[in-house]
Parts: C-alpha cells; sequence; structure tokens
C-alpha cells in the first residue's frame, strides 16, 4: 500500500497590502521590489483571526476536494511558525472548528519546509501506524511577526494557509521525500524574542525583538544551493531524471531564488509553478497553496511526477517526489 495526497485547498484572506501601499509605509518602491523579489502584492489576515482561522478555511476546501466526509479524517497535523498562541496546538483548534473529535492532532514547524515535512510526517502515520487518512495543514499569519518599519524585510512576507488531505493508497503517492536541517545557521533568520529564551517585556516590544530578523543576501545564497541539492538527491536515489518531473513547486521566497536554482539544476524555468507576485512569502504555507493552485489550473494531471522544495529558518530544506494519482 502506498499514500496519496487525494484533495487540496487553499485560502488566503482578502485583504491585499500592494507594493503602492509599501511605499507608503518604509522607504521603498514598486520597480525595487518587483525586480529584486518578483512580489507585487501580499495578503494580511484581519486581526480577529487568526492562523486557525485560515487553516479551517483551507482544510474545508481540501475535504470537498477529495470528496470524502469530514469524520473520515483521522489525524491532522498543522505546520505552522506563527500558531495562535503557545498552547493548544494550532491543530486541535482546527479540529475543533472542524467539528471532529477523538483523533490525534499535533502542530511541528520546519519554518519554509513545514509542509513538505509534514508530508513525510503523514506518510509514517499512514504507512508505520496504521491511519487511513488524515489532514496536513500548512497555516502562516506572517504579519504577525513582521516589522513594517524595516523595509529589507516587511515587504517579502503575507499570510495564507493550504491543505491537503492524505489517504492510503493502492498506487504510490508520496514516493519519497528529503529533509534535511542546520541548526548552526539559525542566527541567520529568526525572532529573538517572545519565547522562552526572552521573554516579551515593554523593553522587547520597544526594540523590536518579537519581530522577525533576516540576513538576507546570506540567506539567497544558501537558499539556491539546498533548494537545488534537495531536488538532486531525491531525483537521485529514485532513479530519476530532470526530464522525468513534469512540474517543481518550490517555496515562493523570491523569484530571483528560484531562477537561480532552475539555473543550477539546468531545468527550465517553466516548469516551476510561480504565484510569488500575489502572495509573497508565507513560510510553510507557500507549497501547498502553489500545488492546490496549479491543480486547479490544470497544470498537474494524473500521473504526473512532481517536485515540491523548500528552504527556510533552522535552517531547514526539504523536498517532496510525488506521483499524481487523482
Ligand atoms: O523564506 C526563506 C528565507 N528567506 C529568504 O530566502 C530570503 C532571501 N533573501 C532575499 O530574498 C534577498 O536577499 C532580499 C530580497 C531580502 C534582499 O535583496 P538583495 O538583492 O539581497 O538586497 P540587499 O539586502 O543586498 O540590499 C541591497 C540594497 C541595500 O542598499 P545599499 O546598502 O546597497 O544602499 C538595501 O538597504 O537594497 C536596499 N534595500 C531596499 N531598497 C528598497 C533593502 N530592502 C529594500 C527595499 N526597498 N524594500
Amino acid at each position: 500500500m502506498g499514500v496519496a495526497i487525494i484533495g487540496t485547498g487553499s485560502y488566503l484572506p482578502e485583504l491585499k497590502l500592494t507594493n503602492r501601499d509599501m511605499e507608503m509605509m518604509v522607504d521603498t518602491s514598486d520597480e525595487w521590489i518587483i525586480t529584486r523579489t518578483g512580489i507585487k502584492e501580499r495578503r494580511i489576515c484581519p486581526k480577529n483571526k487568526a492562523s486557525s482561522d485560515l487553516g479551517y478555511e483551507a482544510s474545508l476546501r481540501a475535504i470537498e476536494d477529495a470528496k470524502i466526509k469530514k469524520e473520515e479524517i483521522e489525524f491532522i497535523i498543522c505546520a505552522t511558525i506563527t500558531p495562535d498562541m503557545y498552547f493548544p496546538s494550532t491543530s486541535c483548534i482546527i479540529q475543533k472548528k472542524l467539528g471532529l473529535k477523538n483523533i490525534p492532532c499535533f502542530d511541528f514547524q520546519a519554518a519554509c519546509s513545514g509542509f513538505i515535512y509534514g508530508l513525510e510526517i503523514a506518510r509514517g502515520l499512514i504507512n508505520g501506524c496504521g491511519y487511513k487518512k488524515g489532514l496536513v495543514i500548512a497555516s502562516e499569519c506572517m504579519s504577525r511577526l513582521t516589522d513594517y518599519t524595516d523595509r529589507s524585510t516587511c515587504v517579502l512576507l503575507g499570510d495564507g494557509a493550504g491543505a491537503v488531505v492524505v489517504s492510503y493508497s493502492e498506487e504510490d503517492g508520496i514516493i519519497d521525500s528529503f529533509l534535511s536541517s542546520n541548526g548552526n545557521y539559525g542566527n541567520l533568520l529568526f525572532t529573538p524574542a517572545g519565547g522562552t529564551l526572552k521573554q516579551s517585556s515593554f523593553e522587547t516590544i520597544e526594540n523590536r525583538e518579537n519581530f522577525m530578523k533576516m540576513e538576507g543576501s546570506t540567506l539567497f545564497k544558501i537558499a539556491i544551493y539546498t533548494m537545488a541539492e534537495a531536488v538532486e538527491k531525491i531525483l537521485k536515489r529514485n532513479n530519476l531524471r530532470k526530464e522525468d518531473i513534469s512540474i517543481v513547486i518550490p517555496h515562493q521566497a523570491n523569484l530571483r531564488i528560484i531562477a537561480g536554482v532552475a539555473e543550477k539544476l539546468g531545468i527550465s524555468i517553466e516548469k516551476f509553478f510561480i504565484n510569488i507576485e500575489k502572495y509573497g512569502n508565507m513560510s510553510a504555507s507557500c507549497v501547498p497553496i502553489a500545488l492546490d493552485e496549479a491543480v486547479k489550473e490544470g497544470k498537474i494531471k494524473k500521473g504526473d511526477l512532481i517536485i515540491t522544495v523548500a528552504f527556510g529558518a533552522g535552517l531547514t530544506w526539504a523536498s517532496n517526489l510525488i506521483r499524481w494519482i487523482k
């Protein structure tokens, strides 16, 4: 028996923050943002909503797409670095919103690589633990970690959620996953305060330490070679050639990173699904949202081989090899 994705869904909050809006907030320009990142606008979650609300909506859509009853869901796992609160988990909050009871639910985080890690965790739950169907969700409200006075990060980030229903399957859908990380580079992308190391205080708020800090240009270079490595390794150990791949679903941090990965791999950028212009970087949510859009736009057909690939804080990097069986 194998494990496969049988339904996809995504949800983006309605509120748009355009590059023109950003020009009014910090010293930047539409031209700089487009040429250096490829981003035109991003979505922002309203103040009275949270990651669980976005994840709930994406889950409903994935369940509908899978044509199953929600009661068939036997576990819920959620990748997020922006949970509603420390605890309970965002997965448990989504479980309550879905009206489901007595199934395992937990969050995990591998930052932007989170959803890719999640598919592998779900594969283990189904193959190793006997569950039949589950939800893998990525939901992020990156706006909550964004310093809207820091032009080097605030133009990049947005909010959104993606979800998939995974199921046991006669055909192997999630064929393999490559997961890696290197904690030595943790200081390149992090939030200094708000955790147990440095609790939130008047001082941390005043120093803007509860917001994300990033060394962009160093990460840029690491992103290209680690994402390329994640694709190369998964192809090699599955005896596949680049030509066998129908589509690559990459993390959407920067259009120039995606172009750099494509060039390094010698795979045409035309094979990479790109929607960064609409949403910016939504951390773990980028990959499942892009996957859902690629499916709905008819860019993925039954039998296609798909590679997902991402890179993010940790540092983490990862890829999945998926055969589309729907
Ligand atoms: O999700 C995974 C983790 N994140 C990433 O992978 C992000 C990786 N990094 C990047 O995408 C890029 O490094 C950035 C988009 C963040 C920055 O682009 P860059 O081409 O690496 O620019 P830079 O940081 O080298 O800065 C170039 C110049 C600087 O000015 P000076 O020192 O040359 O005068 C910055 O101050 O651009 C300036 N700059 C801006 N100018 C206008 C930085 N941000 C902005 C801005 N608007 N928003």
